[in-house]
């Protein structure tokens, strides 16, 4: 965490405080939406402070004018980075992640008082917008790499994009069970059981993970401290599953570390594929990535993988896996792309999170 950091404070005007007052409590409303009352009680308690002509605006007053900046995002990572890391016991004893009451009005005095005087987890939490790795949408990317494997018989070699901390990159250190019949690591903590209908992967492909690399423009060490407290930190506090299933993907992380390098995808992607590797399935993934990039970023991963697709042969064949948002954006659609040839299938509609995959290829 960088400790040196200063706020550069923005005023906020009397029209940016009315925005970033209905900002704020149409965000509550999604949080409430989504069964996180604690959030939404807070961006609540927020909003009437901004109203009150709070500095605690000058915080979050980008967002009054974008609010995908997440300004106020930031702060709360920044204030549930300090309660999972002993920062805070006083703030813990009402944060539902830590064990506590869930108790928002009860927390807003301390909160009130630290943002008055940003301590440095804030400030850094500021400097950054909020990046999660869910590797909840590991259950549905699995499906993608064993058909890839049994359709092929060879080893695969994974190259992620946006990959974060790389989560889900280790998706075989990971257990997938239905009908008796499962793929990964027995012993896993992180495991998806009964979770495909109407139909479900072919767990019993033989698939093997010979290589594996990814990239990210900020990457996060998934193996350090810093790294860990900071993805855990913008999981709603009470998202309980998701947070359960990040800390126990953590902890399968902490003793095997992957390669995430800290690059722009398309730069990135050109270089993975200039030359084709034989006797290896190379299998380029994506998940939640493609809405961040810009136009032109997409039109040169897109021209790369079909440069590359030219040069696949039954030895050396390449395949595009990726889970995307649906154009409704109410869940993501899986779909896989295979050279030789370039046939693409759409295989199944997942939650963004964590939930039942719909598996119909
Ligand atoms: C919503 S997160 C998804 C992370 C991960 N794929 C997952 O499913 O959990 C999007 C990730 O893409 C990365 N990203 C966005 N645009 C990028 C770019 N142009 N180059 C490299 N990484 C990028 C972000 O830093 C972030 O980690």
């Amino acid at each position: 965490m960088a400790t040196d950091v200063t706020l550069a404070r923005v005023s906020a005007t009397p029209e940016e405080r009315t925005a970033l007052a209905g900002v704020l409590r149409a965000h509550a409303g999604y949080c409430r939406k989504v069964s996180t009352p604690f959030y939404a009680d807070l961006m609540v308690l927020m909003a009437d402070e901004v109203d009150a002509g709070s500095p605690m605006a000058e915080l979050m007053a980008p967002d009054a004018t974008d609010p995908e900046l997440g300004y106020r995002l930031r702060v709360l990572g920044g204030l549930h980075r300090m309660v999972l890391g002993g920062e805070a016991p006083d703030l813990a004893r009402h944060y539902p992640s830590a064990g506590g009451d869930g108790d928002a009005a009860a927390a807003w005095p301390r909160i009130r008082e630290l943002l008055a005087e940003p301590p440095p987890a804030v400030l850094d939490a500021l400097t950054r917008p909020p990046q999660t790795n869910e590797v909840g949408r590991s259950s549905a990317l699995v499906g993608g790499f064993l058909l890839v494997a049994s359709h092929t018989g060879l080893p695969l070699r994974i190259l992620e994009l946006g990959s974060s901390a790389g989560l889900n990159l280790r998706f075989d250190r990971y257990r997938y069970q239905q009908d008796g019949v499962g793929f990964g690591e027995p012993a896993s903590p992180v495991r998806f059981e009964n979770r495909w209908k109407p139909g479900r992967p072919p767990f019993d492909a033989d698939c093997r993970v010979v290589e594996r690399r990814g990239c990210d423009r900020d990457p996060i060490d998934a193996t350090a401290e810093d790294g860990r407290l900071r993805l855990l930190s913008y999981v709603w506090p009470g998202q309980t599953e998701r947070f359960e299933l990040l800390a126990a993907a953590l902890e399968v992380a902490r003793d095997d570390p992957v390669t995430v390098d800290r690059a722009a995808i398309p730069d990135w992607l050109d270089q993975q594929l200039r030359s084709t590797v034989p006797d290896r399935a190379t299998v380029v993934f994506h998940s939640v990535v493609w809405s961040y990039l810009a136009d032109d970023e997409r039109a040169a991963v897109g021209t790369t993988l079909w440069a590359a697709g030219e040069r696949a042969g039954p030895d050396a064949p390449l395949a595009w896996l990726r889970l995307e948002g649906a154009p409704t954006m109410d869940h993501t659609e899986l779909r896989l792309t295979t050279w030789p040839g370039g046939g693409e299938q759409f295989l199944a509609r997942a939650s963004y999170h964590i939930g039942p995959v719909n598996w119909f290829a």
